[in-house]
């Protein structure tokens, strides 16, 4: 696909991959509508971004908020392209230690939010003539597990069902669906979690680089499923002797910190330019 002057809809715009997601695709020359529930965050984005990113205020857990807006933003003339369900809460703890309200959190955000906004968004995505892509955030504790991981485990094994399913059924229609399982991602998600981050983790703005590699793979390419781990998670971040990807020259700690605390600011965002056989979708 070729990104420029296409439509996106990021869900958890407002941090961590969500956030360097906007940024790659505003980069590439996309609208993006950008959601969260943190509008203050999501309007200091904008103001990086410019007016091809728009800040959407949004609980994805509230099914009927979800079909209103999808509703009146988008119409048979105005179709979303690329959907990215990245949205995600994480909580570890004991099986009968978990908060209840934490299992839910899960559920809702992780499986819930994505079947609201997917099955509102397909309707639309189906009537484009032009392929449509659906990139869902997994996680590589959706391929294995660890202690305490139970709940989330369940809710990324359920993802990468939901996703699978999903490419099956919508392959007929020119829609490409994308599960895109990280390893550990330094985000502000361990602040919260309860897991400890270590020293080498995945820069969101490296994945957000391979998310737009994915999407501007030949129309007639389906990559249903992408699992990335850290190399060397115990290197210290000082030891390493090059920028960690190869489209992408941004590892500098003061991006890295920018991601993981707040809203980024300055990132440089240096893609090498993709070669690309097939412009003419
Ligand atoms: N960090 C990792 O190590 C890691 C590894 C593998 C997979 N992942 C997955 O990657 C995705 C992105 O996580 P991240 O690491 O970037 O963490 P993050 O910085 O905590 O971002 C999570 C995003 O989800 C949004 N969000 C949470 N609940 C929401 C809701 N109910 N409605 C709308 N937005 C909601 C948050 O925004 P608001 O709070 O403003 O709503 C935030 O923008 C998640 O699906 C996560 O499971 C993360």
């Amino acid at each position: 696909m070729e990104i420029k002057e296409k439509t996106a809809v990021v869900t958890g715009a407002s941090s961590g991959l969500g956030a360097a997601l906007a940024h790659a695709l505003v980069a590439k020359g996309a609208t993006v509508y950008g959601l969260a529930r943190n509008l203050d965050k999501l309007n200091a984005l904008q103001k990086q971004l410019g007016k091809t990113f728009i800040p959407v205020k949004m609980d994805i857990t509230n099914q009927k908020a979800v079909a209103v807006w999808v509703k009146k933003t988008f119409s048979d003339a105005k179709i979303p392209n690329i959907l990215i369900n990245n949205a995600g809460a994480g909580y570890f703890n004991k099986i009968d230690e978990l908060p209840l309200q934490h299992w839910y959190d899960m559920i809702n955000t992780n499986l819930n939010g994505a079947f609201y906004i997917s099955s509102n968004i397909v309707p639309f995505m189906k009537k484009n003539h032009v392929s449509c892509h659906i990139i869902n955030i997994g996680s590589i504790l959706g391929k294995t597990t660890r202690p305490d991981s139970a709940a989330y485990s369940a809710t990324k094994y359920g993802i990468q069902g939901f996703s699978e399913a999903l490419s099956k059924e919508l392959r007929a229609y020119n829609i490409k669906v994308t599960c895109v399982n990280p390893g550990s991602i330094e985000t502000r998600f361990f602040e919260q979690s309860g897991i400890e981050p270590h020293s080498n983790m995945l820069q969101p703005i490296d994945i957000a680089a391979l998310i737009i590699h994915v999407l501007e793979t030949p129309c007639n390419m389906l990559i249903d499923e992408i699992t990335l781990r850290p190399l060397q998670p115990k290197m210290k971040w000082e030891e390493q002797r090059e920028p960690s990807s190869p489209v992408c020259y941004a590892n500098s700690s003061e991006v890295r910190k920018e991601f993981r605390d707040e809203v980024p600011i300055k990132v440089k965002f240096v893609p090498t330019p993709i070669k690309q056989k097939d412009k003419k979708h």
